[in-house]
């Protein structure tokens, strides 16, 4: 079986962690009958730099002729002065939106052994295992946006808004995941303040009507903010828009211990897009000091679900499990006694059997 990976490394600790990724699954070809041809594509600062657009057509023709992607992260001070419309995050959306991958998926769980590394006491952080469903093609992000001056005052505005049908494909995007899990909804939303949010609830409400077996509550996100490190263990799959699925996401990073350790996948009707959660990481670019992790537990989400190899999947994820048990460490875990980027990837090789 022969497939073709899109390799979008962009910015920062992109390509340094893409590369460990790509290590990993050149490991998982000789373990399996899978073929991988890699596809390199520009995204982000590096494609502003290569073709003054964060996007380029090149890109958009390599990812759509692929059978799945697999991206590192973009953006950086280089380009932060750049106007809205042309900087290497905007690049970023613009693909999500092309590929219509409108659920992303942000899995975050406890490592028994990295308990210490969780700024929440252990008591707080048993049985942890979270599933964020983020919309990702939709709301605030995508919203009509200008910066305009209003009775001669400078003003700009960014619109929340959300169609039923935009809300009603991701909630039973989490209806189905929560069914292969505890089986437990959480809307967050703002329900007492904003009307896109009250259409999510009842959209949501009446998706939650074909799904019985499947618990559903809502939350208001300041609260859900707090109950994330008051009392984790509670979620199963939180449903979100696209907003508050990027801010919560990064905030349960942390109750794992580091952001470094946390996948993502972007799916639709089509492809698929695997990337960390995290960003660029500038203060940490070119030091071999960024936590590969999670962009090797997207690869394994990659063969998980747009590839069907549960079994390799599984191979990887026990991998990095057993490399953690060990005590292996990157700088963002422990920045006394920590393995580089390159050598913590080469212990979770050689576990992988
Ligand atoms: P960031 O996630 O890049 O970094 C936040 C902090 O976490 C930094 O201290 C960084 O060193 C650390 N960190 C992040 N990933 C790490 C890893 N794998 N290993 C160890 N430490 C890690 O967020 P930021 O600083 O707010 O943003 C930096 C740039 O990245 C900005 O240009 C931003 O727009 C962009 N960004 C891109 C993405 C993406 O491409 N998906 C996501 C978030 C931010
Ligand atoms: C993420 C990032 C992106 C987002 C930015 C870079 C556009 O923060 O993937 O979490 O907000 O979606
Ligand atoms: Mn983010």
């Amino acid at each position: 079986m022969k497939k073709k990976i899109a390799v979008l490394k962009g910015d920062g600790i992109g390509p340094e962690v893409v590369d460990c990724g790509i290590e990993v699954l050149n490991k998982i070809e000789e373990i399996s009958n899978v073929e991988f041809e890699y596809n390199f594509a520009k995204v982000g600062g590096d494609a502003i730099d290569n073709y003054d657009d964060p996007f380029p057509r090149e890109t958009e023709e390599i990812c759509k002729s692929s059978d799945a992607i697999l991206l590192g992260a973009v953006g950086g001070k280089k380009w932060d002065e750049i106007e809205s419309e042309k900087r290497p995050e905007k690049g970023l959306l613009r693909l999500r939106k092309s590929l219509e991958v409108y659920a992303n998926l942000r899995p975050c769980k406890i490592y028994d052994s990295l308990k210490d590394n969780s700024p929440l006491k252990p008591e707080y952080i048993k049985d942890v295992d979270i599933v964020i469903v983020r919309e990702l093609m939709g709301g605030i992000y995508f919203g009509k946006r200008d910066t305009l001056i209003e009775n001669g005052i400078k003003t700009a505005y960014d619109e929340e808004r959300y169609n039923e049908v935009e809300i009603e494909r991701i909630a039973r995007y989490a209806f189905e995941m929560s069914r292969l899990r505890r089986k437990k909804v959480t809307l967050v939303d703002k329900a007492n303040v904003l009307d896109s949010s009250k259409l999510w609830r009842e959209v949501v409400q009446k998706v939650a009507a074909e799904y019985s077996d499947v618990e559903l509550d809502f939350m208001y996100v300041d609260n859900a903010a707090m109950q994330l490190v008051r009392n984790p263990s509670s979620f199963d799959c939180i449903l979100t828009n696209n907003i508050f699925g990027d801010i919560l996401s990064d905030e349960a990073s942390q109750i794992s211990g580091s952001i470094g350790l946390l996948p993502s996948a972007s799916l639709g009707e089509k492809l698929g897009l695997y990337e960390p959660i995290h960003g660029s990481a500038p203060d940490i670019a070119g030091k071999n000091l960024a936590n590969p992790l999670a962009t090797i537990l997207s690869c394994a989400m990659m063969l998980r679900y747009s590839f069907k190899m549960e079994r390799e999947a599984l191979i990887i994820e026990r991998a990095v499990e057993e490399v953690l048990e060990e005590g292996f460490r990157t700088f963002d875990l422990d920045s006394e006694n920590y393995l580089g980027t390159k050598e913590i990837t080469r212990e979770v090789i050689k576990r992988i059997k």
